[in-house]
This record gives structure tokens, sequence and C-alpha cells, in this order.
């Protein structure tokens, strides 16, 4: 339609022709209104009819031409008419709008009352429970808690406590190399060195080191990462009764209050006198079983007095002071706490295996 062709309808029409066609478009404008489907269509009819160039402005401007007498009468119909348009598309923007709301909350719903998926609880592995309790009973006697790189040099891990290169007892640990002076730690002896060295000459030096040691040994009752945990007193005056002492209340308090400890005469390079520990069986009591071999006892560590060198090596004056230190494998700890039979067990991985062992205190008893 051009303004040419509306000019002259206006002019042609006079009053009941616009009241008619005000009346048309209110009721094409109804018709639209409620056909929209969406904000979107909505917009699309509000400029239709009220827009710049919609049909009620069209309507509105026509009203030029008639009597002047007829204008006010027909501004007021006019006015109602788009009033009554505007109404129409608010009432019918929030008819869409709850319409959408409640597709939306339909579509979106959650359906709480679905049993929901717990996530299993993880659990301790029993090298760690096991770490975890020889820790507790050593910083409860007043023990600090020291640690040492894995990957030691050969002096560290060898010389240092007295087993040059061509020394037999190396034997005992065959160890991966990474060169001629580097090597994973075959023990956690090194700690011993590394923290005298690191402390001399504070008193008294009362450590426990754990940690992982590594050794060419693979069997059911020998892994090639295993774990230790060292044990090393320095003061004036320490005797092999307070390393009997020590290792008394340790065996108690882990494997319970009747446990008694025996020590076999032995031989480590670093300590001198040195001894086996064993303690009585775990499972049978003393009085004989498959897991102590009918021997009543169980081997847990070795231990003995600082040898004076390796004091000296550390630091110490071995006229002056003197010390005990022990070590412990973990592994063995965990096997006789939990009746586990092969140590390849402990890091196979099998979940059904792992899922078994629960800090103390938590979930069901352990043995
Ligand atoms: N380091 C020794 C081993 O791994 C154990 C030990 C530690 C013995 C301290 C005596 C003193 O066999």
């Amino acid at each position: 339609m051009t303004s040419d062709s509306r000019t002259r309808k206006g002019k042609t029409e006079g009053y009941d022709g616009l009241v008619a066609r005000l009346d048309t478009a209110r009721g094409a404008a109804r018709a639209a209104i409620e056909q929209a489907g969406s904000a979107a269509a909505l917009e699309e009819v509000r400029v239709r009819f009220l827009g710049r160039s919609g049909e009620l402005t069209q309507v509105l401007r026509g009203l030029g031409q008639v009597d002047a007498a007829l204008r006010p009468e027909l501004g007021r119909i006019a006015n109602e008419v788009r009033a009554g348009v505007e109404g129409h598309l608010t009432a019918r923007g929030l008819r869409l709008d709850a319409v959408e709301l409640s597709r939306r909350l339909e579509a979106e719903r959650v359906d709480i009352t679905l049993p929901g998926t717990t996530p299993r609880r993880g659990t301790y592995h029993p090298v760690s429970l096991a770490m975890a309790d020889v820790e507790r009973v050593f910083t409860s006697m007043g023990f600090e808690v020291a640690e040492g790189p894995d990957i030691e040099t050969d002096w560290y891990n060898f010389q240092a406590l007295n087993m040059p290169r061509d020394h037999p007892a190396r034997d005992m640990q065959a160890s991966f190399y990474f060169t001629a002076d580097v090597v994973l730690r075959t023990q956690t002896s090194p700690v011993q060195i590394r923290y005298m060295r690191a402390n001399t000459p504070a008193l008294p030096v009362k450590i426990i080191a754990p940690g992982r040691v590594y050794r060419c040994d693979d069997d059911a009752t020998h892994s090639p990462v295993f774990h230790q945990v060292e044990g090393l007193v320095v003061d004036r005056g320490i005797t092999m009764g307070d390393l009997k002492g020590v290792l008394d209340v340790f065996a108690r308090e882990l494997f319970g209050p009747t446990t008694r400890t025996r020590f076999r005469p032995s031989y480590f390079p670093f300590t001198e006198p040195s001894a086996e520990v064993d303690v009585s069986c775990t499972i049978c009591g003393g009085s004989g079983c498959r897991t102590c071999k009918n021997s009543g006892w169980i081997e847990i560590l070795g231990a003995g007095l600082v040898h004076p060198q390796v004091l000296r090596n550390g630091g110490y004056d071995p006229e002056v002071v003197s010390g005990f230190a022990f070590g412990l494998g973990i592994e063995r700890v965990a096997m006789l706490r939990y009746g586990i039979a092969d140590i390849r067990l402990l890091y196979g991985g099998d979940v059904r295996f792992l899922r078994q062992f629960r800090p103390a205190g938590e979930g069901r008893a352990q043995a």
C-alpha cells in the first residue's frame, strides 16, 4: 500500500469507515495475538498493529481527514482499541512465559526420588595402615620422623655404612644402579647418615625414617619395591638395654600386650653388636604354628648398636656418644597383622583384596 492510496482512502472513508477499520483491526489483532506461539511471534504481531506503519497507527493517521466534531470520539475509540490490543499483548506474553517455564521445568526435571549413585569409599592400603601404626607407636615414644631420597649415592647407601665396594654384605642387597655411584636405595639406613650430618652436634638424635627401598628380589616373601622404617637413637650412654626396652614397648603396642621379643646375635656392617629381633608368634602366641614354622617366633627386624665408624661418618664422636639403630620391614608387619600369605597380593592391585582393609576403628574389625 502506497501513502497515496492511504491518503485517498482516508479521505473517502470518513467516520464510519474508520470505526469499521478500527473494529476489524481489533478483531484481527486479537486473533493474531492468540495464535502467536512464542515471544518472537508476539513481537511480530505488536509491530504489525502498533508499529510505526502498523494497522492501528495508520487508522489514527486518517483522523485528520475526519470532521473536527467527530474527531474526539473517534480518537477515544482508537485509543481504547489500542489499549485493548496492548493489554492483550501483555496478557498473552505472560501466558507464553508461563508455558515456556513449565515446558523447561518438565524438560529439565530431576527425579529426586531415584536412588542416588553413592560413590564407593576408598580404603587404605594395608601397607599404609601398617606404616601408620608403626609411626604412631614410635612418635608416641618421642621419635621424630625423618626422610631421605629414594635415589641415593653409593656412598650414603653403602660406603658410609661400612660397606665398601667389595664388601660381601652387599650381596644380600642386590641393587638397581643408575651409574656406579647412583643407586635406588636398598635400605633406609642411609637416612641415619644424612640426618646425623645435618644435625650434628645436636643431641639426642631420636628418629624414625619410613620409606620405600628397592632390591632385585621377587618371590612370595620378597618384592623388588618394599618399605622399611629405620630407627636411630644417639645420645650419651645409650646401651643395648635401651634398644631392648624400646623394641619391647613397640612389639607390645603393635602386636598386643602379651607379645615378647627375642634377640639373636647377627651381623650388619653398620652395627656392633648386631641382632635379629623376633617377636613371639602373633598367630599362635608362641606355641608353634604354620606362620612361625613351629618355632613360636617371627623375625621382624634387624638392629644393633651404631658402629663407631658410622657415628664418625655422621659427624659424631664415638668416644662421647653411642647409639642404637634398627630396620623394620613394613610388608612383614602388614602380612602378620592381616594374615596375608603372599607379599605379591599387596602389589597386585586387585580391589577385591584391597577393599577389605580399613583403618582401625572404621568399619569392620581387623585381625
Ligand atoms: N638396613 C638393614 C637391612 O635393610 C636393617 C638394619 C637397620 C639393621 C639398622 C641394623 C640396624 O637389612
